[in-house]
This record gives structure tokens, C-alpha cells and sequence, in this order.
């Protein structure tokens, strides 16, 4: 692959995902995107480049696109956040959606699905805690593939094994031939969605806890900020936001604040003066 084709390829990505390739991704992107060369009678990557520059075709731009995103995902990925969760964020949203009994929570860029199924399982886990609630969990990326894989429900033994504790594993997943696919139940829970975070939020409705982790630290600060915007319009007053290990709303926009000694989880600004509920729990 050229500098030139690798350059091509990188705004590509950037005007349809917001995503940045960093300088050292050739490597990457080669790997990538062979298959698809292939799929489309392009014998290398420049072939690919010049009919992607010769037809302006829609499905092989957005495959072209889907291909080179990164998709790394695990069971509890972190562990924090869902400590985060269960410590935090669930015992405050029972006190104070008791009356309506409805929760929202929404993966954004869940990728293959292991985030939202781990919070799936943790609403199980919960028992009574949570019986009779209607607890919604969407999920959204911008890769059909993934979440084609993410709605099987089906993971190879190398994927259960990362970050999946085995009880879990055995209660809630059934072999499949050499896989493991979640149990429907879990599946039920879940909504896949389609989803460009560059594009409006609005179909999507309002949250009471939004996860975006693992995507912010590809975007550039603009889009980032962008993004951010936008999800303290989508995440309820009194709602919570957390983010991946390795990203901030610091610097970035200063509508949300984060929770004091709660590393990645974050509330509306607007809510810093704590209400009492969200104070007790937090001390
Ligand atoms: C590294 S994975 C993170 C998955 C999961 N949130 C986690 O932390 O394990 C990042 C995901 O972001 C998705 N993504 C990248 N750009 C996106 C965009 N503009 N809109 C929606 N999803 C996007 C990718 O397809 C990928 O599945």
C-alpha cells in the first residue's frame, strides 16, 4: 500500500466515522482490507483504492469502512465501570426509578456485544432486586458485522474465556459445536441498533445511563467534543455517563463532571451539587 493509498483510506474513514488512523496503522489496515480487495476481484489494496476512487458506490464505501474499524471487545472489559455499576449507579436508579420501574441504558459502540450482555447478566444476577422492571438495553455501532455477531449471541472459547467468570459462563451460556451462544433470555434483553455516532441521536430517545467506551479515543478533540455534546442532551438530568479506562470528559467539554473517587463515571455538570440520594451513595 502506498502512503498515498494509506492517506486516501484514512479520510475516508475520518469523514464516515470521525475515527483517526494513527501513522503506524499499515499494517492494520493491509490486513484488513485484503479480504475485501479480494471480495471485489481487486487484486491489492491499490486496485481497491482506485475502484473506490473510480465508482462512488455506497455499499463498497461503507464496507470499506466497517473493515477498518477497530472492534476489540471483552465480557466486564475493565471491570471498574461495572463495579461502578453495581456499586453506584443500580442501587440509585432503584431508589429513584422505583415508582416507574423503567430503566434505559444504552451501549453506544458496543461492538460484538460482550458490554451489553455483561450488564444483561448483571440485571440476572440482581434476582429480585430488579423483578418486574422493564429494563431496556440498547445497543448501537456502526458496523453491521459486528453487530450481526453481537445478536448471534455466539463466542469462540477464546472469547468467553476473557473477562467472563465461569459460573456465568455455565449459567448462562450453552455450548454451540466448539462455541458458546448466550442464552435467548439475555439475547431478549438486548436492542441492537445500526448506529453512526456522527449522526443524530435524536431517533434513539432520552437514557438513564449511557456507556461510550473504547470509541472516544479514536476521534479527533472536535468530535469528541461533538459527541459529548450530544450525549448530555440524550442522558436524562439524573442520569450517568460512563467512559472507557483511557478517556475523559477533562478538557473536552465541561457538561458533565465526574463522580468524586469514581474513576470513568461522570453526571451532568448541572447536577454537581449532588442530589442527596446520589450524595449517600457516593460517600
Ligand atoms: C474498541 S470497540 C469498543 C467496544 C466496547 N464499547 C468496549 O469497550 O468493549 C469500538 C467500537 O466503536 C465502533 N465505532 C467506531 N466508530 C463509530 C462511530 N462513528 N459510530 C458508532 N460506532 C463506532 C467500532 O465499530 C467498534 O465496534
Amino acid at each position: 500500500m502506498t502512503p498515498q493509498d494509506y492517506a486516501y483510506l484514512s479520510k475516508l474513514l475520518n469523514e464516515r466515522s470521525g475515527l483517526q488512523l494513527a501513522g503506524d496503522k499499515q499494517y492494520l489496515i493491509e490486513s484488513r482490507l485484503l479480504p475485501v480487495a479480494r471480495e471485489n476481484n481487486c487484486g491489492s489494496i491499490g486496485d481497491l483504492v482506485t475502484k473506490l476512487k473510480a465508482f462512488a458506490e455506497e455499499p463498497l464505501r461503507r464496507r470499506v469502512t466497517e473493515a477498518m474499524t477497530i472492534n476489540e471487545s471483552f465480557f466486564f472489559r475493565d471491570k471498574t465501570p461495572f463495579d461502578r455499576f453495581q456499586d453506584t449507579v443500580l442501587p440509585y436508579m432503584q431508589k429513584i426509578r422505583g415508582a416507574s420501574k423503567r430503566l434505559r441504558i444504552w451501549c453506544a459502540a458496543s461492538s460484538t456485544g460482550q458490554e451489553p450482555y455483561s450488564l444483561a447478566m448483571m440485571f440476572k444476577q440482581a434476582g429480585a432486586a430488579f423483578a418486574g422492571w422493564k429494563i431496556s438495553i440498547v445497543a448501537s455501532d456502526i458496523s453491521t458485522e459486528v453487530l450481526e455477531k453481537a445478536k448471534s449471541g455466539l463466542y469462540t472459547q477464546f472469547e468467553v474465556q476473557r473477562g467472563l467468570p465461569i459460573q456465568l459462563l455455565l449459567k448462562y451460556f450453552k455450548q454451540d459445536g466448539d462455541q458458546w451462544r448466550i442464552s435467548q433470555e439475555l439475547r431478549d434483553m438486548v436492542q441492537y441498533r445500526q448506529h453512526n455516532l456522527l449522526d443524530s441521536f435524536a431517533p434513539l430517545g432520552m437514557f438513564d445511563v449511557i456507556f461510550c467506551r473504547n470509541v472516544l479515543i479514536y476521534f479527533d478533540s472536535k468530535t469528541k467534543q461533538d459527541v459529548l455534546s450530544r450525549i448530555s442532551r440524550t442522558l436524562v438530568k439524573d442520569g450517568h455517563l460512563l467512559l472507557g479506562a483511557a478517556e475523559t470528559v477533562v478538557g473536552f467539554t465541561n457538561l458533565f463532571a465526574p463522580m468524586p473517587e469514581k474513576r470513568g463515571l461522570y453526571v451532568h455538570a448541572a447536577a454537581k451539587k449532588p442530589q442527596p440520594q446520589l450524595a449517600a451513595m457516593s460517600a
